[in-house]
């Protein structure tokens, strides 16, 4: 979950709520600006819609609830419905949840309240939530509030044409089975809202680390790696249709591990990064999330030894100050993270590190807080997704720990994180000025149809002039000229 600090809350469009701040150029966790976004095929062309039934699919939360809508796109599709952007006009209403954070949970329930109207008006439609919330109120959605029909979690989005099935025979239809194996590995995702350049494949699911704020553990369950063999023939696919670029998601993808079952070989995340960036040179490979305690010198020469593997690493430490780690049971302290953080700098020197940070988690004082601040300076993080601790039901957390710094407090120190961040940002990007960087040419900036946008190795949005010649899915040269916090300006060399 990176960027300028642009505060910002976690859904739609909402002002902002000094709960987190992001960049657009973050691959994992949550862009802002994309909460609540309805998910359209990407290729459309081709698809006959007539005597289909239409579903609309909005998402929430993180890249990997973005992706599992691609995935459910693709069940869906195969089954006898097309996607329709239009809520008015669709039989079945998807909401694609996040969990992570109380405000995030808020935003669906706000949300499925208006989309019932819409049912109201439309009986016969279908209403389901899909992903995080799916486990934590299932009980409360389905039975008590009665707002939906449909509650399918992570793990069991390939019984979703039984379940419609059944909702259509006038029963609820609902499956939260957490799996120990399912990775979707032979679903090839549909891909929605795409720029047909960039593009994220799914490397693994679910999460086994337990760290005593998160609720992910619970709602996603245990950790599993996905046959890499699929996981490159889905790279070589997107490679042949003309993307460039693509992030390899996890939760903590250092963990990766992928045992042939036929002659027990061990495939690590390193191997794996090797295989895709073998794909070909033109096409770039990110990923995200990096965990501290599992990163290895492995993975940092084979980013050294390959240019296609783009020198970023979103590092999140989550706190600056030891005890507050172990509270929070990351199992590393503030002293393995600087070393993780110098042998970045010794083997891929010139690569940027982002962050996620939390201010104020139990009984944090205004010194470890301090250690927060200076770790952000210490590490000269190119970008942080920066939140207040939300006490999440369950968790580790919330069972052993009272939630006990005021919500103001925690205001003010996420205000400092940010303002600091902001700086730190803004002197990171001011180096840039004068280097030439090779920039994937995105598509146009947001601000004007003259200007290209792209993301050059370090993960920083680059906006440059126009030229000739050059088309989304190019490569060019760019001369940094000038910058803000959040964006590098330049023109083409
Ligand atoms: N409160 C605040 N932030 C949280 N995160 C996860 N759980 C919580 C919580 N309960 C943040 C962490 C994590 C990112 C995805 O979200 O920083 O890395
Ligand atoms: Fe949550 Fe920690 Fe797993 Fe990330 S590594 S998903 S923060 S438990």
């Amino acid at each position: 979950m990176q960027s300028s600090a642009k505060m910002a809350d976690f859904a739609l469009s909402l002002p902002s709520f000094f709960s987190m701040s992001h960049t657009e150029v973050a691959p994992k966790i949550i862009d802002e600006s994309r909460q609540g976004e309805v998910l359209y095929f990407a290729e459309d062309k081709a698809i006959n819609h007539s005597g289909l039934k239409q579903f609309y699919i909005e998402s929430y939360g993180c890249q990997m609830n973005f992706s599992d809508s691609e995935i459910v796109a693709s069940i869906l599709s195969g089954n006898g419905y097309s996607p329709t952007r239009d809520l008015d006009e669709a039989d079945l209403i998807l909401l694609n949840t996040c969990s992570i954070r109380e405000k995030a949970e808020e935003t669906v329930r706000k949300r499925l309240k208006t989309i019932n109207k819409v049912k109201l008006a439309r009986p016969g439609s279908m209403i389901g939530i899909l992903g995080c919330m799916a486990e934590r109120l299932k009980k409360s959605l389905l039975e008590e509030e009665k707002l939906v029909d449909l509650v399918v979690g992570p793990d069991a989005y390939r019984d979703l044409p039984r379940l419609l099935h059944q909702v259509e025979e006038g029963d609820k239809g609902i499956n939260v089975y957490l799996s120990r194996e399912e990775t979707y590995a032979d679903i090839s995702p549909v891909r929605l809202e795409s720029n047909g350049i960039t593009a994220f494949i799914s490397i693994m699911r679910g999460c086994d680390n337990m760290c005593s704020f998160c609720v992910v553990p619970f709602t996603r369950g245990r950790e599993r790696s996905r046959d890499p063999f699929t996981i490159v023939s889905e790279a070589e696919h997107l490679f042949e249709k003309g993307y460039r670029e693509v992030t390899l998601l996890g939760q903590n993808v250092d963990s990766y591990k992928w045992q042939n079952p036929e002659t027990s070989e061990v495939y690590s995340f390193a191997r794996l990064l090797e295989m895709v960036s073998l794909v070909h040179p033109d096409l770039r490979i990110r990923f995200s999330t990096s965990h501290p305690k599992d990163m290895t010198d492995d993975v940092l020469h084979m980013m050294a030894k390959y240019d296609n593997i783009c020198k970023y690493i979103h590092l999140p430490v989550q706190s600056g100050n030891s005890r507050i780690l172990s509270l929070m049971n990351r199992t590393y302290d503030r002293e393995w993270y600087i070393h993780r953080v110098e042998s970045i700098r010794r083997i891929v020197p010139e690569c940027a590190i982002s962050s996620d940070i939390i201010s104020g988690f139990c009984s944090e004082t205004d010194e470890e807080h301090k250690d927060t601040l200076s770790m952000i300076t210490w590490a000269d993080y190119s970008m942080s997704y920066m939140f207040m601790y939300s006490e999440r039901p369950g968790t580790l957390a919330a069972r052993k720990y009272k939630d006990d710094i005021d919500e103001e407090v925690k205001k003010t120190r996420l205000n400092e994180i940010i303002a600091l961040q902001n700086a730190v940002s803004k002197a990171h990007n001011l180096r840039d000025e004068g280097k030439i960087y090779r920039v994937l040419i995105e598509g146009d900036s947001r601000k004007s149809q003259d200007e290209f946008k792209g993301r050059n190795t370090q993960n920083k949005m680059v906006v440059f002039g126009k030229q000739d010649g050059y088309k989304p899915g190019d490569y060019v040269n760019v001369l940094i000229e000038s910058s803000t916090s959040a964006t590098l300006m330049g023109r083409i060399v």
